[in-house]
């Protein structure tokens, strides 16, 4: 049996963990699109993919929250230019999402670790219980798109978010080196083995615009993502170029897509949104699909 199961059937047979599971479902019952952010390693750019993307979808007028679970490593809040302060527990126990604009909220673990720059020590099922209460704790209210950031690898922190939001997508985010694309192939098995559907594949560090001579340079080479997209059969979402100001913009906490809006950059990104928007769509249109069958196959047999 798998370590997921054994968990589901932990959670189903505790009331303790039943009543959360209960309170959690009708708090993630009013958002429509879970969209969890992942990769099979480090430094690729999640959490600049996660936070442009969340921009770039509240910039389209929908009403979108940003969850950073990163236990080892959040750095959503400062990436958003948001003091610790905002952060923290409100009077009554409840967390609060702070607001980024009217219709982008966002909360991070980091509030809940020790002390800013110490490093914890978390064992799995603490992890588990951890980002359990977490999101058990958040008021997100009516939301069109939840974008989690996630740390790297396929560990506790992506297992938990799959089981707690079983509804939830993934986006897969790569480099185009083979190593990373290597990388990307386990993240595509777990999300087949825990049944997460895949939007899609996006290739960050794709080329390079020379600001000189405006011709593109492939820093880690170049269509790795496609390639692996076409051969798995998942859509390819889009490419972001390798740009110092995504650096400058993510340390100043004022994001690259909403900072230079004309960029070729922040173009991309747009590029990524929209194609984000429709591959969900379309997943969700399957699946309604495939329970109609379900239900047309289940008749036919009584
Ligand atoms: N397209 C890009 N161009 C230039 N720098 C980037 C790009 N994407 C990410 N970075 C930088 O790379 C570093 C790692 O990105 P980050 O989003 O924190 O990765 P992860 O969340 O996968 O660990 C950050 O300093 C970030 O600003
Ligand atoms: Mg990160």
């Amino acid at each position: 049996m798998t370590k997921g199961a054994d968990k589901k059937d932990e959670i189903t047979k505790n009331p303790v963990l039943r009543e959360q599971d209960e309170k959690i479902k009708s708090k993630l019952d009013q958002i429509d699109n879970k969209i969890m952010v992942m990769s099979g390693k480090g430094g690729v750019g999640k959490s600049t993919v996660a936070i442009n993307l969340a921009i770039g979808l509240s910039l389209e007028n929908f009403y979108v929250g940003l969850l950073d679970v990163d236990l080892h490593g959040p750095n959503v809040p400062k990436m958003l230019g948001v003091e610790k302060g905002e952060l923290q527990r409100r009077p009554d126990g409840t967390v609060g999402p702070v607001y980024y604009s009217p219709n982008l909220k966002f909360m991070s673990v980091e509030p809940l670790l020790p002390k800013k720059d110490s490093a914890v020590m978390w064992r799995g099922p603490l992890k588990m219980s951890a980002i359990r209460q977490f999101i058990y704790d958040i008021e997100w209210g009516k939301l069109d798109y939840l974008v989690i950031d996630a740390p790297p690898g396929t560990g506790d922190e992506p297992m938990t978010i799959a089981q707690t939001i079983p509804d939830a997508f993934a986006v897969v985010v790569t480099t185009p080196q083979e190593v990373s694309l290597l990388d990307v192939r386990k993240s595509i098995s777990f999300c087949e083995q825990v049944g997460m559907p895949v939007v899609g594949i996006v290739e960050n560090m794709s080329g390079m615009l020379c600001p000189h001579c405006g011709k593109t340079i492939d820093v880690f080479k170049r269509g790795g993502g496609v390639k692996l997209a076409e051969e798995l059969n998942i859509p390819f979402l889009g490419r972001i170029p390798v740009d110092p100001r995504v650096v400058t913009t993510g340390d100043a906490g004022k994001p690259i897509i909403a900072t230079y809006p004309n960029s070729h950059t922040a173009e991309a990104f747009e590029t990524l949104v929209r194609n984000v928007i429709n591959a969900t769509q379309a997943i969700k249109e399957r699946l309604i699909e495939e329970a109609k069958e379900r239900q047309k196959a289940k008749k036919q047999m009584k």
